[in-house]
C-alpha cells in the first residue's frame, strides 16, 4: 500500500515511519513542517520513504495531490502540548479541527480511507471526579474508559485546556457522521500517554519551551538547572504505553487485515501501567541513580509542588485519571501490549541519556 502520513515528523510519526520502513511492506509518503526529528530516517535514503516538507494549512494543492495518490491517509497533525492549550486556544482549535477538517474533505473527495489520531483526552475527567465536584458520593467506582460507552466529560469553557479535547471530539463526531451518511471509511485512534524515544526536546537544549512532563523531569535530572516541578502535587494518574507497543497496534489498524476497523474508534493504552505523576518523578530519580548516573552529573533534583496556574497559566485543569479499556483492540486486532511500567520508563530514559552523553562527547571534542 501507499501510505500518506501527515505529521510524520512528530514523536509518534517518526516511530511509526521507522517501523514501516523496517517492515518494508508499504511505501511511506511522509509529510511534516518540521524536518528535525525525521531527518535521521530521510538520511537513510530508503526507497520505501518519500519525504515532503509541507504545511497542511497552506499547501492544500500539494496535500490534495498526495491524498489522491495514496491508498490510506494517516493524520497525526496536531498541537498536542498542554502548555499550548491555555496559551493559544484559538490556534489549537484552528489546527486540530479546522485544518484537519480539510484533510477529511480531501479524503471524502478522493474516497480514501482515513486513520485519524484523536486523544484519550476526549474522555475528559472521570465520572467519579465529576460526581465529587457536584458534591455527590465520592466513592463512585472508577471504570476504564470504553470507546463506545463512556461519557465524555469536559470542564467549563473558561478552562481553556479543554479546547484540545473538544476539537478532537468534534472531529471524531464529524467522521462518524460522514460514515453514517456517506459510508466514509475511517478509523480513529485514541492514544493513552505514549512515551519512548524522541518524545520531546529538553528545554535546556532548546533554549526553553514547555514539552510534555517526561521531558521536563529528564531535563531536571540531566541538567539540574531547575527542580522537578509537580503540578498540583502530581496527584493525577497516568498509565504509560511504550511507543513500540503503540506502533504495533497502529500498524494493525492501518493494515486492517481482518477488515474490521471501519468506523471504529480504538483506545491504545496499557491500563496496567498506571501511576501518579509524583510516583513517576520518584521512580525516574531512582532509576537514574541506579542505572544512568555518571561523574559530573548534577545532584538528584529537588521535587517541589507548583500550582497548575503557575506552571501552565490561567485556564488549566487536568484529567484526574484515564485508564484505557483495550478490549476492542485486543479482540478485533489480536493486540496485546508487552512493556510494563518500569521497562517503559527505563527505555525512554535510556534514549534521553544516550543522546545527552553523545552531545556531551561532541561538545568536549571527544567525537567529531
Ligand atoms: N503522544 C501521545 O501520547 C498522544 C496522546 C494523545 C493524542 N496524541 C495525538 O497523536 C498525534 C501525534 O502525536 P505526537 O505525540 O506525535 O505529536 P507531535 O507534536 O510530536 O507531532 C505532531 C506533528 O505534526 C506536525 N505539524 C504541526 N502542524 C503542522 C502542519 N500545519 N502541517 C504539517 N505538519 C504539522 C508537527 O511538526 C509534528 O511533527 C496528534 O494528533 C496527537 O494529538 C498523542
Amino acid at each position: 500500500m501507499k501510505l500518506l502520513l501527515l505529521g510524520a515528523g512528530g514523536f509518534i510519526g517518526v516511530n511509526l515511519t521507522e517501523r514501516l520502513i523496517k517492515d518494508g511492506k508499504h511505501n511511506v509518503v511522509a509529510v511534516d513542517i518540521d524536518d528535525e526529528k525525521i531527518d535521521y530516517l530521510v538520511e537513510t535514503k530508503s526507497p520505501k520513504l518519500e519525504y515532503h516538507n509541507l504545511n497542511i494549512s497552506s499547501d492544500e494543492a500539494e496535500i490534495d495531490g498526495l491524498v489522491a495518490a495514496a491508498d490510506v491517509v494517516v493524520d497525526l497533525v496536531a498541537f498536542a502540548n498542554p502548555a499550548l492549550y491555555v496559551e493559544d486556544p484559538v490556534g489549537v482549535f484552528d489546527l486540530n479541527f479546522t485544518q484537519n477538517m480539510k484533510v477529511v474533505k480531501q479524503c471524502l473527495k478522493h474516497k480514501k480511507r482515513l486513520v485519524q489520531f484523536s486523544t484519550c483526552e476526549v474522555y475528559g475527567i472521570t465520572p467519579a471526579k465529576a460526581a465529587e465536584q457536584f458534591g455527590l458520593s465520592s466513592d463512585t467506582h472508577i471504570t476504564p474508559f470504553s470507546e463506545d460507552e463512556s461519557p465524555l466529560i469536559m470542564g467549563p469553557v473558561k478552562n481553556h485546556r479543554w479546547i484540545y479535547a473538544c476539537a478532537k471530539q468534534l472531529l471524531e463526531r464529524i467522521l462518524d457522521a460522514h460514515w453514517k451518511r456517506d459510508g466514509f471509511q475511517f478509523s480513529v485512534i485514541r492514544p493513552f500517554n505514549f512515551i519512548g524515544p524522541r518524545i520531546d526536546f529538553l528545554p535546556s537544549e532548546a533554549g526553553g519551551g514547555s514539552p510534555r512532563v517526561f521531558s521536563h523531569f529528564m531535563d531536571a535530572l540531566l541538567y539540574g538547572k531547575k527542580p522537578i516541578k509537580l503540578v498540583d502535587g502530581g496527584e493525577v494518574y497516568r498509565a504509560y504505553t511504550y511507543i513500540d507497543d503503540a506502533v504495533d497496534c497502529i500498524v494493525r489498524i492501518i493494515e486492517d487485515n481482518n477488515s474490521n476497523c471501519e468506523g471504529q474508534i480504538f483506545n491504545i493504552g496499557q491500563p496496567e501501567n498506571e501511576l501518579k505523576i509524583k510516583e513517576l518523578a520518584v521512580r525516574m530519580c531512582e532509576l537514574f541513580d541506579e542505572h544512568f548516573r555518571a561523574e559530573g552529573d548534577p545532584p538528584r533534583p529537588e521535587i517541589i509542588t507548583v500550582s497548575g496556574e503557575e506552571f501552565y497559566g490561567k485556564g488549566y485543569e487536568d484529567c484526574d485519571r484515564r485508564i484505557a479499556d483495550i478490549t476492542k483492540a485486543k479482540t478485533l486486532l489480536g493486540w496485546q501490549p508487552e512493556y510494563d511500567i518500569d521497562q517503559v520508563i527505563f527505555k525512554t530514559m535510556e534514549h534521553f541519556v544516550n543522546s545527552h552523553r553523545e552531545k556531551q562527547k561532541k561538545e568536549s571534542g571527544e567525537v567529531f
